[in-house]
């Protein structure tokens, strides 16, 4: 049997647009439109296509993008200042740090210097707080996706449902399973010291790969019929000869996993677009509760 393909690229798709039209009747109602401040610090290449692919996807269902490129030399001190303006600036609803950061600079510090209502990634500790207490409020981009697309092929009720998480960063692999737990699964994490992760994966009915390491849960590490979602991008270096820049690969090695799963995200077309359409989600959610509305549905895991 081959698996079900997740189609993440439609579904974003369908989601930006959902958001845009939010958005319109926010903009239509109030005369709000949302804001999303974006910085990034330094010239790593591929956080500057991720963040051009963020300020597109902002311009392109309606929201305001407030982009700000910062020299590699930037101090701390600096980084500090443009975000405490950025926290009082009425037209800027969430801000956005992309990273890594360069080594000069302490994520932790930064990331507690946004205002947790204005935190669109959901990485600060109040809102990371909040969702592992069970009351979320602001969730993590990547996560929030990947509950989309699982709801997507299993419904909204996900009780009982045994998850494994590979993967313990605070960007993807926390917030997952607290999501996950949220919605009443049975939630292991697994990680780089786990002893006999493919016995942990074939008990798994969901299976979250997040660890960054091409291909490395095999196909007979699945058990049947699971729900398999690959948060990993992976490139390969072009074979010796080759003129292409290289593939792309998930956690997951697809060709084998594909005959053993139920349902499968690809790499790529899988969750990469839902993060991007989850951070629009979140720039709207931020506006709607700063203006004292109610949040869209989709904000709401
Ligand atoms: N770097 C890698 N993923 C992310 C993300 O989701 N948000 C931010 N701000 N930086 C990232």
């Amino acid at each position: 049997m081959n698996a079900r393909i997740i189609d993440g690229k439609a579904y974003a798709a369908g989601l930006r647009g959902r958001v845009a039209e939010k958005a319109a009747a926010l903009t239509r109602q109030t005369g709000i439109i949302p804001g999303l401040a974006v910085i990034l610090v330094g010239d790593d290449p591929a956080s500057a296509v991720y963040v051009r692919n963020k300020e597109k996807a902002l311009e392109s269902a309606g929201l305001h993008s407030f982009d700000h490129r910062l020299a590699h030399t930037t101090t701390q001190a600096e980084l500090l200042a443009l975000i405490h303006a950025c926290n009082l600036d009425p037209k800027v609803h969430g801000i956005l740090v992309q990273l890594p950061l360069p080594k000069h600079i302490d994520t932790p510090t930064v990331l507690a210097s946004i205002a947790p209502e204005k935190d669109a990634d959901g990485f600060h500790i109040t809102n990371a707080g909040q969702l592992a207490t069970g009351r979320p409020s602001v969730v993590p981009c990547t996560p929030l996706g990947c509950l989309m697309l699982l709801r997507s092929v299993l419904g909204n009720d996900l009780t009982g449902k045994k998850a494994l998480v590979i993967g313990r960063s605070t960007i993807v692999g926390r917030p997952m399973a607290q999501l996950l737990l949220n919605a009443d699964c049975t939630v292991t994490m697994a990680h780089s010291r786990t002893r006999n992760l493919d016995v942990e994966c074939r008990h798994a009915d969901i299976l979250i790969a997040a660890v960054g390491r091409p291909e490395m849960v095999r196909g007979d590490w699945i058990r049947p019929g699971a729900t398999v979602i690959d948060v990993g991008m992976n490139r390969i270096p072009p074979d010796c000869g080759s003129t292409g820049g290289g593939r792309l690969v998930g956690d997951v090695h697809f060709g084998e996993a594909v005959q053993i799963a139920g349902a499968i995200t690809p790499v790529p077309g899988g969750v990469g677009p839902m993060t991007i359409a989850c951070l629009l989600v979140n720039t709207l959610a931020a506006a709607c509760r700063q203006a004292g509305l109610p949040v869209p549905e989709e904000a709401l895991p």
